[in-house]
């Protein structure tokens, strides 16, 4: 168990299963804060029944640029500190490229890449005037091998890659230090 002063603040998308939602649990079993983003309503009501204070849960859709800026702004308005940010939420489509919709295509760029985009650069402003903070962006195997029919979830992680200026072989996880000012 963390003692409070060594106690994190984390910010944790997409924290309603799978990843997420395991970090979540982990981080908060050990005595550190989350602040959750959800997007179904209620998938974390275990988790604030036991931590109470410890966990805020906000609602995002990253395919929404007004929601993914009202779900950070709501987040660091809760906790007086965000210490590490995780870009977590994505899903994964399956389909040969022509046989998608076009809806389809356009769903998973707009969640899995632009949505991205916009979490990273709504937080970053405010990591700097807090002084610092690290950013931790989930990312896949699939922006390195390639699968049969995930051509447009191999394109959207390819895009993380090249927005993290990754140029060797990363790892999948890679974390940012802000310069502090
Ligand atoms: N599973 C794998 O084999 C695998 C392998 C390599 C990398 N990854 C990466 O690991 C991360 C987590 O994957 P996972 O397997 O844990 O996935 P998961 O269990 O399906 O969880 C995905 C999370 O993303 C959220 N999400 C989906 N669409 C969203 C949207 N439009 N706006 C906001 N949140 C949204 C979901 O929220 P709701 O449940 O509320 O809809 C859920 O909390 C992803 O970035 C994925 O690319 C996964």
């Amino acid at each position: 168990m963390n003692d409070e002063s060594r106690a994190k603040t984390w910010l944790i998308t997409g924290a309603s299963s799978g990843l997420g939602r395991a970090m979540t649990e982990q981080l908060l079993e050990r005595g550190d804060r989350i602040a959750a983003t959800v997007q179904r309503e209620d998938t974390l009501a275990d988790l604030q029944q036991r931590y109470r204070e410890n966990l805020s849960v906000t609602r995002l859709d990253l395919a929404d640029t007004a929601s993914v800026r009202a779900s950070v702004e709501e987040a660091f308005a809760h906790w007086e500190r965000i210490d590490v940010v995780v870009s977590n939420a994505a899903y994964g489509l399956v389909g040969a490229a022509e046989e998608l919709t076009d809806a389809q295509i356009e769903r998973q760029i707009a969640v899995n890449l632009t949505g991205t985009i916009q979490f990273i650069r709504a937080v970053l402003p405010r990591l700097r005037r807090q002084g610092g903070g690290r950013v931790v962006q989930v990312s896949s195997e699939g922006g390195q091998v390639v699968y049969p029919a995930f051509s447009l979830y191999h394109g959207h992680q390819v895009g993380h890659r090249r927005l993290r200026g990754e140029r060797g072989e990363g790892s999948g996880a890679l974390r940012h230090r802000l310069p502090h000012r």
